[in-house]
């Protein structure tokens, strides 16, 4: 079994200051702007993660040049109509969800076909969610049975179109506002809540976009076509890296963290509001405001009379990526935790609502699901002894990432499998985990 890690001890108390990598969906997300952009684009600290590097990759193709610098990526762009699509292409989107969808937001005016591919995990998701909206711009998209892959051809004659986005989906919202840049007229969306780094980003470059919030519901008008000019951005930390640093930290004994320069942008934060609920006191600390994002230093102590919670289901959206190491809270919680309508957990680059459960049961933690909900049993005592093995997970990321922080937290002996998976998003982790004290084993 190779690039498995062991994990046999849990870690010790630690006091520690440290950074996280940088945030993932805006890195995807400056790439693909600055790529449209008039004029060269600085995006620094960005993260240099498989995902972003496909993202960096993908743009190449598409005729946009870039460079490293030591500080920051240069990236060359030619304005909305600035593609070279004049022949067929193929693009390999990996292993990202989100390069794939906003991508083809990006095609909407392409001159020739291009065709999208993704990796195991990629072509078992859904994209019906986005083709069938992209659709109605007048495009032409064809895909395998609503998978990957995914073939668009462009068209001269693109339409506005009036888009109600019921999944809470920042993919899918993202991808149609991507379009509607391109797109003749008003374009208007209304979308269930869900991150909104892309609104941000529109707003920052003033490009034509009028917001108004209700409860559960954005409306999103976009008037394009609309050009815009060279960027500067520099990427901060990233939450989802970071719950799993909040996590072990509030279930470690006598132990404490500040996580700096984490974008707390409050369409991310539910796992900390998520957390608080169950008593973890994480506080927030150097509040600044980046180009319309909320940073901060996000600072834990370790908590030993954490509770249960009934989840209120409009914080789903904002804790998407961050329910298995809140499932990790909840089992060791006093009382029951309550989770509801997490269809969309098994949307992801792994089924996870199905691997959780999996996982729950492995470690025999009770729990009863009905659906897509789940009640979980917390044992504040909870302590393993046995051996655990970790495998057929799709690679999934943070499956992996969070089967480390229950292996340190909880105890027993561990093997994990698919260290490499970490790549996909937080190449750091391991040695982050290493300079906290955690002990990691694994032969190269
Ligand atoms: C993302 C949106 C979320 C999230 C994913 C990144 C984004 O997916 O799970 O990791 O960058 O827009 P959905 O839009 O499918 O909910």
């Amino acid at each position: 079994m190779n690039n498995h890690i062991e994990i046999k001890h849990t870690i010790k108390p630690f006091h520690k200051s440290i950074e996280v990598s940088s945030d993932k969906s805006i890195s995807i997300r400056s790439v693909l702007l600055a790529s449209q952009a008039i004029g060269k684009s600085r995006i620094y600290n960005i993260l240099e993660s498989e995902d972003v590097i496909n993202s960096l990759k993908a743009i190449k193709k598409l005729g946009i040049n870039f460079k490293k610098f030591k500080k920051f990526y240069e990236i060359d762009g030619f304005g909305i109509n600035g593609y070279n699509t004049n022949k067929k292409i193929t693009i390999d989107a990996g292993n990202s969800g989100t390069l794939a969808r906003l991508l083809l937001g990006l095609l909407v005016n392409s001159k020739k076909q291009i065709k999208l591919t993704g990796d195991e995990s990629l072509s078992k998701r859904d994209f019906l969610r986005v083709t069938d909206p992209l659709q109605k711009f007048g495009v032409n998209i064809e895909t395998k049975k609503n998978c990957l892959p995914v073939k668009i051809t462009g068209s001269e004659f693109l339409r506005p179109i009036k888009y109600n986005e019921k999944l809470g989906s920042a993919q899918c919202k993202s991808a149609v506002m991507l379009a509607a840049l391109k797109t003749p007229g008003k374009t208007i969306i209304e979308a269930k809540k869900s991150r909104d780094h892309t609104e941000l980003l529109f707003k920052y470059l003033k490009i034509p976009i009028k917001i108004s919030k209700t409860k559960k519901f954005d409306l999103i008008e976009i008037i394009g076509p609309s050009n815009f000019k060279r960027f500067d951005y520099k990427i901060p930390g990233d939450i989802s890296s970071s719950s799993f640093f909040i996590v072990l930290t509030l279930l470690s004994r006598n132990s404490k963290i500040r996580i700096k320069n984490v974008n707390v942008n409050n369409s991310r934060t539910g796992i900390i509001k998520i957390l608080n609920k169950m008593n973890a006191k994480i506080s927030l600390k150097n509040k600044k405001n980046y180009r319309g994002e909320l940073l901060a230093d996000i600072v834990v102590k370790s908590k030993n009379n954490l509770k249960g919670i009934d989840c209120p289901e409009n914080l789903n959206s904002s804790a998407i990526d961050e329910f298995l190491v809140i499932f990790l809270v909840a089992a060791k919680a006093r009382g029951v935790s309550t989770f509801r309508n997490l269809s969309e957990l098994n949307k992801k680059e792994s089924p996870r609502l199905e691997m959780a459960i999996k996982f729950l049961k492995m470690i025999g933690v009770k729990f009863i699901r009905k659906k897509d909900n789940i009640k979980i049993y917390g044992n504040p005592e909870i302590s393993l002894r046995g051996k655990y093995t970790i495998s057929n997970f799709r690679k999934d990321h943070r499956v992996f990432m969070m089967s480390c922080i229950a292996a340190l937290s909880f105890g027993g002996r561990w093997i994990i499998e698919n260290k490499d998976s970490i790549n996909t998003s937080f190449p750091n982790f391991i040695k982050l985990l290493k300079y906290l004290g955690g002990k990691i084993n694994w032969e190269n």
